[in-house]
């Protein structure tokens, strides 16, 4: 037997609670509108509670509204904006089971018929009070006779209707529960998506952070493949706040801990995380992994991926993410700042500033215009580098291992002696692979200029400290900068050890490159939007671990995504089961890389639920989903 749903209309099929907005329209240019609107908020909220009688409540508002006829065109038009979002995208599921659904609410047939008539909710469905006016059109008062008008009327008037089949109410309010609590009802679902109230879903059956999940529940059609309130999401390690802004607003649910966890914590944690998002310091190990079941992407809120076994995600079908360039200017800033600083002696000078000498002098002391910048590794930061240093009026030249195209008037060198013999500052931008340890020693820097300066602010052991430090005594180098170290402390508590430390013209940062507030909130944004690329449409691109697809929109179709180990044999696997359920296959995009293949065949609509379990039994499948 079909349920009957019984659906409240203020605040839960629409976003607003209809009187509060016609409030604003009948007191527009008052001096008074703020405060009228605001007591009707409180009177409204404090009925939506339970806190004082229905009909009194509705009797106080109308006469602090002071509405006409008119006025209510105009709050039908500003309502067919402010419909829920999840009952509008699930607007053929009415249009199916409109005969089926009815709404009983305490607000106006007025403004209810033309918003929820066009879902393809009859009239004879929609019970709800209505206004009186007087002979100039303004709204007098409700018609005391209806049912809804009464306190308690929302169960008095389910009574009459003596519904036959199971009955589920959804709503925001109070008076919706006491439905189910009269046992008119089987069960009440507490609707949180545009209100949460807690004396309600207290006592609620189930929570309902959209229609979705509701349908869900029930196997009813629904307009998207997985209620995003079931998309648990673990935040650890203080990301910025901007990051859970993104992820509640998609309506995932997020659970934060400001702190990294221990494997045996997070391994107890993440057993029903959907999305885990971690800093550099929450190791993400095999074990991690696999206690994940229903882990699907983990999100590097910083540049490094090294404390995530990638292998082992590949293996489970989880998809990794950082924020490569998220904080590129922020480094580029800073060794522009440091170039400037070391030309012009800035260190020294403050340092003997702050013991009461005053070192005023040109000597050594030089602009940058003019001056030639040596890059080394001209990648996100060193090119970026490249661009702002001109900008500055400095000849740039750079040398990469690999090609890389001059960006302004940059000019590539062949090799790293002939950078090193012509820079006036030599700055290092090198990624951190192993053959880069000590890139720059005794026998670069003997190659350098005479009175030049170096910098480095990409990885600690690129450089040969005991050679810059021979190089600062003998007064070859004029100036160092160092961002970076071969032994950083752990935390800020640690001391922080090195051979050149008070060093005349030198700068030494604790590995704050990238630590600005700009690059923490562009990584919070960056990194929520790749994977919800992923989550909503399969997109790996920017991935760190899986073939990157940059996938067209699916359209009106349903998208297969099957993630499985890089064997001979599956793809066409994948097709022939397509093919044996007679589907119809619209569009379909491979990627492979060393340990898995990523195949998206977009199908059409209609198919039988079994094909989903065929998938999954082919051999070498990690996982399957479908996306619509
Ligand atoms: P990237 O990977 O975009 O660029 C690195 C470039 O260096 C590549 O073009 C590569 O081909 C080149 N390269 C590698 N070895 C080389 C060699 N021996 N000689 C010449 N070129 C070589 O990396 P991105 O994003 O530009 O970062 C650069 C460095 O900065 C990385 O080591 C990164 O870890 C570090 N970094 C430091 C931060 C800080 O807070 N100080 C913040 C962000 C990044």
């Amino acid at each position: 037997m079909k349920p009957y749903i019984i659906i409240d209309f203020d605040s839960t099929f629409t976003k607003v609670e209809g009187l509060d907005l016609l409030a604003e329209i009948s007191l527009k240019g008052r001096s008074d509108r703020a405060e009228k609107v605001k007591r009707i908020r409180e009177i409204t909220n404090l009925g939506m509670e339970g806190k004082i009688k229905f009909k009194k409540s509705l009797e106080e508002r109308l006469k602090l509204l002071e509405a006409k006829r008119e006025d209510i065109d105009v709050l039908v038009k500003r309502l067919e904006k402010k419909i829920s979002s999840s009952f509008k995208r699930n607007e053929a599921f009415f249009q199916e089971y409109g005969s089926q659904i009815l709404i009983i609410s305490s607000g106006f047939k007025e403004f209810i018929q033309p918003i929820v008539e066009p879902f393809g909710i009859p009239t004879r469905n929609i019970y709800a009070n209505e206004f009186t006016y007087d002979s100039q059109g303004r709204i007098t008062g409700f018609d005391k006779r209806r049912i809804l008008a009464s306190n308690n009327g929302k169960v008095k008037q389910i009574k009459a209707l003596e519904l036959k089949g199971p009955v589920y109410v959804i709503g925001d309010g109070y008076t919706d529960y006491e439905i189910k609590e009269s046992g008119l009802a089987d069960k009440f679902y507490a609707f949180t998506e545009n209100v949460k109230r807690t004396s309600v879903t207290d006592v609620a059956d189930h929570i309902t952070p959209s229609l979705d999940e509701f349908l869900y529940k029930h196997k009813l059609p629904m307009a998207i493949s997985y209620p995003k309130s079931r998309i648990k999401v673990l935040v650890l390690e203080n990301i910025h706040n901007e990051a859970i802004k993104i992820f509640k607003e998609e309506g995932y649910q997020v659970e934060r801990v400001n702190r990294a966890l221990e494997e045996t914590e997070l391994i107890k944690k993440i057993q029903d995380v959907s999305i885990l998002c971690i800093r550099s310091k929450t190791q993400v190990s095999k074990r991690v992994l696999e206690a994940g079941n229903k882990l699907h992407a983990i999100g590097a809120f910083c540049i490094g991926t090294n404390q995530i076994d990638l292998h082992a995600a590949m293996d489970q079908g989880v998809a990794v993410y950082n924020a490569p360039y998220s904080n590129t200017r922020s480094v580029v800033e800073l060794a522009i700042a440091q170039i400037i600083m070391l030309m012009r002696r800035i260190p020294e000078r403050m340092r003997a500033m702050d013991q009461g000498e005053w070192r005023k002098s040109a000597e050594k002391s030089n602009e940058v215009r003019g001056k030639v910048l040596g890059i080394i590794g001209y990648g996100n930061i060193g090119s970026q580098l490249s661009v702002v240093a001109e900008s500055l009026g400095m000849e740039v030249v750079y040398y990469d291992i690999i090609d890389k195209m001059p960006l302004g008037n940059a000019r590539e060198l062949p090799d790293l002696e002939s950078l090193l013999k012509i820079s006036d500052a030599v700055t290092v931008h090198v990624d951190g692979r192993q053959s880069n340890k000590n890139l720059i020693g005794r026998s670069q820097i003997a190659k350098m200029k005479k009175d030049s300066i170096l910098l480095n602010l990409s990885r600690g052991h690129v450089i040969d400290f005991a050679a810059v430090k021979t190089s600062l005594e003998n007064k070859k180098l004029k100036g160092f900068s160092a961002d970076v170290f071969p032994h950083e402390p752990a935390n800020n508590k640690e001391e922080f050890k090195l051979p050149i430390r008070g060093y005349e013209n030198t700068i030494l940062t604790p590995h704050i490159g990238g630590s600005t507030l700009e690059a923490q909130s562009n990584i919070a944004r960056f990194v929520p939007d790749k994977i919800m690329k992923y989550i909503n449409a399969g997109n790996t691109y920017g991935s760190v671990n899986f073939p990157n697809l940059r996938l067209p929109d699916q359209g009106d179709a349903h998208r297969l995504i099957h993630i499985h180990q890089n064997i001979s044999g599956v793809l066409a696997q994948v097709n022939d089961t397509i093919a044996d359920f007679n589907v119809n296959i619209v569009g379909q995009y491979l990627g492979t890389n060393e340990r898995i293949g990523y195949v998206i065949t977009d199908i059409n609509k209609i198919y039988h639920k079994d094909l989903m379990k065929q998938l999954r039994k082919i051999e070498g499948t990690i996982k399957v989903r479908v996306l619509y």
